[in-house]
């Protein structure tokens, strides 16, 4: 059987956590490829809310492995938190038994969040993730493979705690690293995480031989990939299609869908261009950030709000390829008296198509907007009361009003890409899924 992937369309934030979640339930594995404890995906099942930063959202099914692929970036004491928190709510300890550590994911250790933390132009979350790549770029970094070659090697740690200090220096920042201190930070995650560093990459290849189902996890979007987003106002990893099996250690030829993920409007966390932008103080960006409870999972900031951008969209897909699209958080446009789209930017007085290279011209994009008729707001109980039905009576998106069905339709013609799922709440439960297509499956368990 294949591989499926899953990808932020947009800037990230876009509700890759629920996809996976929902797909997991037809999935012995659940990969992520990149990234690392930048991300927050969540997931909503009844009263349980779990936001997870590096445990693939796979999770909540005991069935599922979850793998924490070769393309990551890891911080072992975040995941820790994140395992105890798993552990405080189900008494389940997956580590090393359905939880696997990828040996050549690196190792983010707290000289990369202190040199992250001196980041002032790029918003970065301060997790370490971009300094950790780059030192994987140099060759100079630390994967979980090395960590029991260097552990006892007095001169490659003396070696690596002076090249951090002095790094550290550079940037202002007065902190020795102090190479026994290292030495114990890397005894500490053998001690820990031993029995779950595997070459991963081996055992899904294995897995999708016996015809298992694998997802692949995406984290950020788009949009924040570093050679095709919003250079330089973009994460230190490729977030695409192209690196999903790539960071997972298998090849290519296994995937068979490609889903995008997008917000029914967009949001953005830190800084750089952002054509569709609107004002956090008034209006509908406000009732975006509002109703959409539009603050990061990972660092907590305000997301910035802005309309459906199809040009932002349509880039996506060209770097992606898209075989569906999920579209989620539609609830929260409810109550708006009119819903824009942005079909095309006006940059110097010409109108675009596609998204110039530079975030400098991206900055002096102005965006063109189609309008359309909005619908009233529902309570979450109604939403969910729609989706049931549509799932149980098998309606697909006929379960919908027509006005919202036009909506639909709209944003898969402009995007050239059939929509699959629309979200129309946090809890896994709350998505209506096209009428026989990849999401549409009977269950939807309310517990884990
Ligand atoms: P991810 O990083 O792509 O996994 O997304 P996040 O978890 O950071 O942010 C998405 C937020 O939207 C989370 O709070 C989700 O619970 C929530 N969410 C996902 N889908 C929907 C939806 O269809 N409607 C609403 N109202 N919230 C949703
Ligand atoms: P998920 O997986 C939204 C943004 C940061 C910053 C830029 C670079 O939950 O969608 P980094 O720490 O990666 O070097 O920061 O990327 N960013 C995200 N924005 N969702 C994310 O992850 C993000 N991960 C990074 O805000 O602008
Ligand atoms: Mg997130």
């Amino acid at each position: 059987m294949p591989a499926s992937v899953v990808l932020g369309a947009q800037w990230g934030d876009e509700g890759k956590g629920k996809a996976i979640d929902q797909l997991a339930e037809q999935s012995t594995w659940a990969v992520r490829f990149q990234g690392g404890n930048n991300a927050g995906h969540t997931i909503v099942v009844g009263d349980t809310t779990l936001k997870l930063h590096q445990i693939p959202s796979g999770v909540t099914y005991d069935h599922c492995n979850l793998v924490l692929g070769d393309g990551m970036v890891i911080d072992p004491w975040v995941l820790e938190e994140e395992l105890d928190r798993w552990h405080e709510l189900t008494g389940e300890r997956p580590e090393g038994v359905r939880l696997f550590i990828s040996e050549r994911a690196s190792v983010i250790l707290p000289f990369h969040r202190l040199y992250d933390g001196a980041d002032k132009v790029v918003g970065t979350t301060g997790r370490g993730i971009g300094p950790t790549y780059r030192d994987r770029t140099e060759r100079v970094g630390i994967r979980f493979a090395d960590i029991a070659g260097i552990v006892d090697d007095e001169q490659a740690l003396s070696a690596q705690a002076q090249r951090m200090t002095k790094q550290l220096s550079t940037v202002g920042v007065e902190e020795a690293i102090d190479s026994s201190s290292l030495k114990s930070d890397l005894q500490w995650i053998l001690d820990r995480f031993g029995t779950a560093i595997k070459p991963t990459g081996v055992m899904v290849d294995i897995a999708l031989r016996n015809g298992e189902n694998v997802l692949l996890e995406g984290a950020q979007g788009a949009m924040l990939d570093i050679d095709q987003g919003t250079y330089p106002f973009v994460t230190s990893s490729v977030t695409s299609r192209a690196n999903a099996t790539h960071g997972a250690g298998i090849h290519p030829g296994h995937v068979e869908e490609c889903f995008g993920i997008t917000k029914a409007y967009t949001t953005r966390v830190g800084n750089g261009p952002f054509p569709t932008e609107l004002s956090l103080e008034e209006g509908p960006g406000q009732h975006m950030a509002q109703i959409g409870n539009e603050y990061g999972t990972t660092t907590g900031r305000p997301r910035r709000t802005g309309w459906l951008d199809m040009v932002a969209l349509r880039e996506s897909n060209r770097i992606n390829g898209y075989t569906g699209l999920v579209v989620t958080k539609l609830d929260v446009l409810g109550g708006l008296d009119e819903l824009k789209i942005c079909v095309g930017y006006e940059m110097d007085g010409k109108t675009i198509h596609v998204m110039p290279t530079t975030s400098e011209d991206l900055a002096r994009c102005k965006p063109i907007y189609e309008t359309h008729v909005g619908f009233p707001s529902l309570s979450l109980d109604e939403w969910i009361e729609m989706a049931d039905s549509s799932r149980n009576e098998g309606t697909g998106f006929d379960a919908f009003p027509d006005v919202i069905k036009q909506y639909i339709e709209r944003i898969e013609s402009l995007a050239g890409i059939p929509v699959v799922s629309v979200g129309v709440g946090p809890d896994r439960r709350a998505s209506v899924a096209s009428k026989g297509g990849p999401f549409d499956f009977p269950s939807a368990e309310a517990t884990f």
